[in-house]
């Protein structure tokens, strides 16, 4: 199966197969605000590629998730004297809504590839709502209420995928950042950033509405 291979240097074509793999569970976030634009049809050979290394791929789709604004409250901050689970990692949020998922799938990951384009500079207003709502696992992990030991801690790969129509002088040094510091509090590192600017972008200016 020929699909576009993911990692740095390989810009197109030809991931086969590999036989035997050790099957890993690769969570795939697009942070678009539409379901059929770039991201979406980049996400989609991205997963064909990683399915073709052997992994297990789930895709989540902020533009088909509701999900509120993080406000602070601290209730994901654990207190003293509260109990736990072994192996928990994290506190429930109080918000009920689709980051309940999202929260399961991504203690499960073994790897995190985040499909983002870049508005001004930065995410897409719906994925930074998406980046606050890992606040309960800055408070599990860092916060002043804390629980884990950050020593024996293994953190997770995660890859950043940019996608965007180019020509903005400001480049996306902003998203880097705080995909970074979001899922660095997570428990994820940065692995890699993936330039794919201009990946997939219509020729034309009248081609743009195609896929909204
Ligand atoms: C509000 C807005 C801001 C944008 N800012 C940038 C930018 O700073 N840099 C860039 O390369 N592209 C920028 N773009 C282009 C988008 O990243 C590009 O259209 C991308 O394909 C959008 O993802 P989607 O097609 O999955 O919706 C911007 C688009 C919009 C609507």
């Amino acid at each position: 199966m020929a699909v576009v291979s993911w990692r740095r240097g390989h810009s197109v074509i030809a991931a086969v197969a590999s036989e035997g793999a050790a099957e890993r569970h690769a969570l795939l976030i697009c942070g678009a605000a539409r379901l059929r634009g770039v991201s979406t049809r980049y996400g989609d050979e991205l997963a064909q590629c990683l399915r073709a290394e052997g992994a297990r791929v789930t895709t989540w789709h902020a533009a088909a998730h509701d999900v509120a604004d993080c406000v602070g409250c601290a209730a994901c901050r654990p207190r003293a004297g509260e109990e736990f689970a072994p192996g928990t990692l994290r506190k429930e949020c109080v918000i009920d809504d689709d980051m309940r998922a999202l929260y399961g799938l991504l203690d499960a990951a073994d790897e995190v590839h985040l499909v983002c384009p870049v508005y001004f500079g930065g995410p897409t207003g719906r994925f930074k709502c998406v980046l606050d709502r890992l606040q309960p696992y800055w408070e599990w992990r860092i916060g002043p209420g804390a629980r884990l030991d950050r020593a024996r801690e293994v953190k997770r790969p995660a890859y950043l995928h940019v996608i965007g129509a180019g020509g903005d002088p400001f480049g996306y040094d902003a998203l880097t950042v705080i995909v970074r510091s979001a899922l660095g509090s997570s428990g994820f590192f940065v692995a890699d950033v993936i330039d794919r600017i201009g990946w997939g972008q219509p020729r034309e200016e009248s081609e743009k509405t195609r896929f909204s």
